[in-house]
C-alpha cells in the first residue's frame, strides 16, 4: 500500500523509521511539509498532488492542531483515501463529521494515535463494546503532567521550579498551557467517551489542570497516604454519562500512583469483561508511529475497519462525576 504522510514532525518521522525499517508491504510515497522544509524527493508542498495521486490509497495526518488539519482529513475521505491520524485536537472537536464522512465514502478512519501514543486504547474499546457496554474509564492520559506532579512529590519541589526543569529537559513544550491546564486530557476524554458510551460527547467538560497545584497540597495528601494524579474520567449508567478532567486523590499503593513520568495508565470497565487496564508510553516518535503503523496495518489487511455509532440516546449529566480534589 503507498501512503502520505501529512507533517513530518515527531510522530511523522517516527512512522516513516519504523515503516522504512519494518513494514515493507506499506510504502510512504509522499510526505506533505511546508515549502521551506522540503529535504527530499518525496517530500511536496502541494497537498493537491497527494490528493490526486490514485496510487495513495491512505493518508496519515500527523501535523497535529485544528487547521488546516481538519480540511485535510476532509478532502483525503471525499478523494477516497482512508485517513489514520495521531491529532487529538482535530479528532475531538470533529470526530462526528469524520467519521459520517469517512462512512459515506466507504473508507476507513482510524485513530488509535490520538489517545494514549503506543497503548491499545481506543481498539481496546472497541474490542470490550462489541460484547459489553463501558461503563466507565479513567485514565493518566498526558506524561507531561504526571512528571511535572512525579517530580514534585519525589523532590519535594513546587510546581514553576518542576516545569522550569521539564521544559529545559524537552519533556514539556514552550507553550506547556494545553498540558498543564488539562486540554489535551479534556481533548482524548472526549475521544475516549465518543468510542466507548457511542455519542457525540459534550466538548463543554468540567476541566481543571495542575497549575495551582502546590507541594503543601501534595505534603497535606501524603499524610492521609494519597497522592494526585490528573485523570480524565467518563461513567455512564441508567441513560446518562459524564466526563471530567480534573486532579484526583488516589491512595500512594494505587496503580496510578506508580506510574512514573511521561507514561499512561488508561482503565475501561465493562459488564462481562470488568476492569481491563492500559500501560504504556502515552507519547514519543516510535511509542506514536506505532501505533500509526498498527493502524496502516489494520487498514491495508482489511483487519480491523472501526465504525463509530454517535446516536446512542444518553443524556450529559455532569453531577455523575464528583471530583476528589480540585
Ligand atoms: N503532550 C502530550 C503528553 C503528548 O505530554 O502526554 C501526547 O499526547
Amino acid at each position: 500500500m503507498k501512503i502520505a504522510l501529512l507533517g513530518y514532525g515527531t510522530v511523522g518521522r517516527g512512522v516513516d523509521e519504523i515503516i522504512s525499517a519494518r513494514v515493507p508491504q506499506v510504502q510512504v510515497a509522499r510526505i506533505l511539509e511546508l515549502p521551506d522544509r522540503l529535504t527530499g524527493p518525496r517530500m511536496t508542498s502541494s497537498y493537491e498532488e497527494i490528493l490526486d495521486d490514485e496510487k495513495i490509497e491512505l493518508v496519515v495526518e500527523c501535523m497535529g492542531g485544528v487547521e488546516p488539519a481538519r480540511t485535510y482529513i476532509m478532502a483525503a475521505l471525499a478523494a477516497g483515501k482512508h485517513v489514520v491520524t495521531s491529532n487529538k485536537a482535530v479528532v475531538a472537536a470533529h470526530f462526528e463529521e469524520f467519521a459520517r464522512a469517512a462512512q459515506a465514502a466507504g473508507v476507513g478512519l482510524y485513530i488509535e494515535a490520538s489517545v494514549g501514543g503506543g497503548i491499545p486504547w481506543i481498539a481496546g474499546i472497541e474490542k470490550a463494546r462489541r460484547i459489553d457496554e463501558v461503563t466507565s474509564f479513567s485514565g493518566i492520559m498526558n506524561g507531561t503532567t504526571n512528571y511535572i506532579v512525579d517530580a514534585m512529590r519525589r523532590q519535594g519541589a513546587e510546581f514553576d521550579d518542576v516545569l522550569a526543569e521539564a521544559q529545559r529537559l524537552g519533556y514539556a513544550e514552550r507553550d506547556p498551557s494545553a498540558d498543564i491546564d488539562g486540554i489535551d486530557v479534556a481533548n482524548k476524554t472526549i475521544i475516549s467517551a465518543s468510542v466507548a458510551f457511542d455519542v457525540a460527547c459534550e466538548k463543554d467538560l468540567p476541566v481543571t489542570g495542575i497549575r495551582n497545584l502546590t507541594k503543601a497540597d501534595l505534603d497535606l495528601f501524603a499524610k492521609r497516604g494519597r497522592t494526585v494524579k490528573l485523570l480524565g474520567r467518563g461513567t455512564c449508567r441508567d441513560g446518562r454519562y459524564a466526563v471530567a478532567v480534573e486532579p484526583v486523590a488516589v491512595g500512594e499503593d494505587s496503580l496510578e500512583a506508580c506510574v512514573p513520568g511521561n507514561f499512561n495508565l488508561v482503565t475501561l470497565d465493562a459488564t462481562t469483561v470488568g476492569e481491563l487496564r492500559f500501560y504504556g508510553q502515552g507519547a514519543g516518535s516510535l511509542p506514536t508511529g506505532n501505533a500509526i503503523v498498527q493502524d496502516v496495518l489494520d487498514c491495508a489487511t482489511g483487519a480491523r475497519r472501526p465504525t463509530y455509532d454517535f446516536s446512542r440516546e444518553l443524556t450529559y449529566d455532569p453531577t455523575l462525576l464528583r471530583a476528589d480534589y480540585v
